[in-house]
C-alpha cells in the first residue's frame, strides 16, 4: 500500500550555515509519525544533510540532468546523486518549467536516469490559474502525465511519487481546497489505473503542494487520494515542517 510522504523543497535559500542549523533542528523529530519525511536541499548541501542524518529521514535533490556523466558543464547526474546516496529527486517542478523550459520530454529523460539510478522521482504537475479558469486544468495535468510518465513499465511507474501542484497556490498563500485537491488526485489515480491498473494505481503516493501550512495541512491530508505533500516556504522552518509532518 501508498504511503505517506511530507517532502520538503528549500528551493535556492538558505547559506551553508543556515541549512545545518535547519537540518540538526529537523533531526530532532520524533520517530512516531505516520509519514515518511524527505528533505530536499538545493544541491551542495545534500552531502551533510545525509551525514547527520541517523537513519530517520529520507534526503533528496530538487532537480537531475538529463544526460548522464559528459560535457555537460553545471550539470548533476543521477549517478551524482545515487553517489550521495540521496533517496528522492524532485522533477518537474514548475518553476523549472517555467524559468528553465522544462520539457514533458526533459523530464521523461530525467526520470529514466533517476529509476535507473534507484532514486525515486517526485514528479511535479499541475496547471496555471488560466487553464483553471478556463476549466482546463484536467486536460493539462492528463498531458503532462501520459507525455512524461507513461512509456515507463509498471515496475518503474510504481517508483514514482506524483506531486499535484496547482500554480496558482505556489508561494501565494492560496491554497487548493481540499476538495479541489482531492478531485484532482482522485483524477490522477484513475488515470493510472486505466493506464496500468488498479493495483499499479493503489501503490502510488500522490502529494498535494501549494501553500501548506500547519494551519490547513491537517484537512488537506485528510482526504482520500492525498498522500502527503510537497512544502516550499514552511519547510524552512523545523518547527512548521515537523508540525506539517504529524498531521496525519
Ligand atoms: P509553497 O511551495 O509551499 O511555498 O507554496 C510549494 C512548492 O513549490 O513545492
Amino acid at each position: 500500500m501508498r504511503k505517506n510522504i511530507v517532502a520538503g523543497n528549500w528551493k535556492s535559500n538558505l547559506t551553508v550555515n543556515q541549512a545545518k542549523s535547519l537540518i540538526l533542528d529537523i533531526n530532532k523529530y520524533e520517530d512516531n509519525l505516520d509519514c515518511e519525511i524527505v528533505v530536499c536541499p538545493p544541491f551542495p548541501y545534500i552531502g551533510f544533510s545525509r551525514r547527520v542524518n541517523d537513519g530517520g529521514y529520507k534526503v533528496g535533490a530538487q532537480n537531475v540532468s538529463k544526460f548522464d556523466f559528459g560535457a555537460y558543464t553545471g550539470e548533476i547526474t543521477a549517478e551524482m546523486l545515487k553517489s550521495f546516496a540521496a533517496d528522492y529527486c524532485i522533477i518537474g517542478h514548475s518553476e523549472r518549467r517555467k524559468y528553465f523550459n522544462e520539457s514533458d520530454k526533459d523530464l521523461k529523460d530525467k526520470a529514466e536516469r533517476l529509476l535507473r539510478n534507484e532514486i525515486q522521482p517526485i514528479f511535479c504537475c499541475g496547471e496555471v490559474l488560466e487553464d483553471r479558469e478556463r476549466q482546463k486544468h484536467f486536460e493539462v495535468v492528463k498531458s503532462q502525465i501520459e507525455n512524461a510518465l507513461f512509456e515507463f513499465s509498471e515496475n518503474q511507474i510504481k517508483q514514482i511519487v506524483i506531486a499535484y501542484e496547482p500554480v496558482w497556490a505556489i508561494g501565494t498563500g492560496k491554497t487548493a481546497s481540499p476538495e479541489q485537491a482531492e478531485e484532482m488526485h482522485a483524477f490522477i489515480r484513475n488515470l493510472i489505473k486505466e493506464k496500468y491498473s488498479q493495483s499499479v494505481a493503489d501503490e502510488i503516493s500522490i502529494l498535494y503542494g501549494g501553500s501548506v501550512k500547519p494551519e490547513n495541512a491537517k484537512e488537506i491530508f485528510a482526504m482520500e487520494n492525498v498522500d502527503g505533500g510537497l512544502i516550499g516556504g514552511a519547510s524552512l522552518k523545523a518547527d512548521a515542517f515537523l508540525e506539517i509532518a504529524k498531521s496525519f
